[in-house]
């Protein structure tokens, strides 16, 4: 019998602090459902004392999810634990991942703790937490950069406080593989008490090593990975989920453990995140890349065709990949429709909101005859989107792109209520129509990122735009989909702006004093 690898997924939490890529509470519910069904072992939903939004967040997963394990992220702080552990009461099974910086340079010069009021902190939380549940884990922030002793020192004192998990970070991406692994290994065999937890790892991707390190660690001992889908998070991100499943499942003469994961629903989830945070999927992006199965060269395709495993060390479908495959159309009634939003497990709060994204669908319909699974999962943002558009709204927007002509825009919104109209010339219809809506918002931000994806094959595919404003030092992501990509990006832009206009702001969990 293998051990069981538990996969902990902190799309929710880490993936969020990617800039731009804040999940409202819905969409995060989505995602939690999404890796429900993907069987991962452990959902980190949030930091509830980040602010309300996030403790909402959280409160909603913890209800929504019976299967995973749902967990909130706390500084070792009183407040902070309170916070998470009220978010979490709903939860069938809660944790609460509590964490302090251990490195020398992060006591000195952003905690200006000494070590020793370092490890009464820590041990004062750990405490603190199982007041709310049984399941705590600590992290020692910065531990690739700590000093082994002392890591040795403060995780011998939360475990006999009660810390059940006991997570590594190597929160600045600096650790190498054998370095890692080598450090995972001795502090097993150093602490005394280290058969009474589970030690788990968590590591970034700045020097593109995080699943490399995680795999390491792995390898010696760690039986928790922290990960999220498609290596979303801080900076370079975190090690990826669907890397660290596939490496453990391909290469299972080298590990002694496996997950729980169903793979199957590795590409699916991989498509909900991007679209939900707006974060594309590299073509050439190990798994859930669109080119990860795709061969080019006709020696690889001679192969293949003959067999194939002499180029293929997983099968696609094994990972989710499916060909398109159409699922509804214009004749499909609204009982189809509701059923395979279930399969999709998106589930109406209402008729009212049922009887909404049908009408949507059959206007997408009649637009495009064949609606797949990515159409459905699209008109859903597209649904949130619009109801996150409160001050401003696309009511019409006209173009002309004659050859030898300057492409023009015309557009109607309504703003507080009060319909406005502008126009504006560019360099070409998209650039023309953002132009006209600046004209009467004026909102004086800095266009980061525009970027088109196509949502299924085919000239009638819908577009899916991404736009990333900037302003202030705040960065949001604005998404909008549509058959006319001018019309979706003047919805993604408009998406966008309303998120600048709204008052809600999130902070940073890392960034924070402690
Ligand atoms: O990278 C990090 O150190 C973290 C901790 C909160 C675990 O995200
Ligand atoms: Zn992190």
């Amino acid at each position: 019998m293998k051990e069981k690898l538990i996969v902990f997924d902190t799309t929710l939490r880490d993936g969020e602090q990617s800039p731009g890529a804040s999940m409202n509470r819905e969409e995060k519910v989505r995602i939690a459902k999404a890796l429900e069904r993907l069987r991962v072992d452990v959902i980190e939903a949030g930091f509830p004392a980040a602010s309300p939004g996030d403790f909402e967040a959280v409160q909603a997963v913890s209800q929504a999810i019976t299967e995973s394990q749902v967990c909130a992220l706390a500084r070792a702080l009183d407040s902070d634990i309170d916070r998470a552990g009220e978010a979490l009461r709903g939860a069938k099974r809660p944790r609460i991942h509590t964490f302090i910086a251990t490195s020398p340079i992060h006591m000195e010069r952003k905690l200006r703790l000494t070590p020793d009021q370092v490890v009464e902190r820590a041990v004062a939380a750990v405490k603190r937490a199982r007041r709310y549940t049984d399941d705590v884990e600590f992290s020692p922030e910065d531990a690739g950069r700590s000093e082994e002793d002392f890591l040795c020192r403060i995780i011998e004192a939360v475990i006999a406080a009660g810390a059940t998990t006991i997570n590594i970070p190597d929160t600045v991406g600096y650790s190498l593989p054998l370095e890692f692994g080598a450090l995972i290994r001795r502090l097993r065999e150093r602490i005394p008490n280290a058969d009474k937890a589970i030690f788990s790892v968590h590591c970034h991707n700045d020097l593109g090593l995080a699943v490399a390190n995680s795999l390491a660690a792995v390898l010696n001992g760690a039986r928790q990975v922290e990960c999220t889908i498609n290596g979303l998070g801080e900076r370079a991100g975190n090690a990826a989920l669907e890397e660290i499943v596939m490496a453990v499942k391909t290469r299972q003469d080298m590990f002694p453990c496996d997950t729980d994961i169903n793979t199957r629903e590795i590409v699916p989830c991989s498509k909900l995140v991007s679209s939900i945070t707006g974060f594309p999927v590299q073509p050439n992006k190990a798994i859930v890349g669109a080119n990860a199965f795709a061969h080019e060269s006709g020696i690889h395709q001679d192969g293949v065709l003959k067999h194939r495993e002499t180029y293929e060390i997983m099968r696609a479908e094994d990972v989710g990949w499916v060909a398109n495959r159409m699922v509804l159309g214009k004749h499909s009634g609204r009982n189809a429709f509701r059923t395979r939003m279930r399969e999709l497990g998106i589930e109406f709060e209402s008729e009212e909101a049922l009887n909404e994204a049908f009408a949507r669908f059959k206007e997408l319909a009649d637009k495009k005859h064949e609606i797949f699974d990515e159409d459905l999962q699209a008109l859903i943002s597209e649904q949130t989107y619009e109801a996150a558009a409160e001050r401003v709204k696309l009511i019409a927007l006209h173009v002309c792109a004659d050859t030898g002509e300057t492409p023009c825009a015309q557009v109607v919104l309504k703003v507080d209520g009060e319909e406005k109209r502008g126009q504006a010339q560019g360099s070409g219809v998209v650039d023309a129509s953002l132009k006209a809506i600046e004209t009467l918002l004026n909102t004086g931000s800095n266009l980061l990122l525009y970027s088109v994806n196509s949502i299924t094959t085919g000239t009638d595919a819908q577009g899916e735009v991404t736009v990333r404003l900037e302003k202030s030092g705040r960065i949001v992501n604005g998404q909008g989909a549509d058959t006319d990509i001018v019309i979706a990006s003047a919805k993604a832009y408009l998406n966008a702006v309303n998120k600048l206009l709204s008052p809600t702001s999130r902070r940073h969990p890392q960034a924070a004093d402690v």
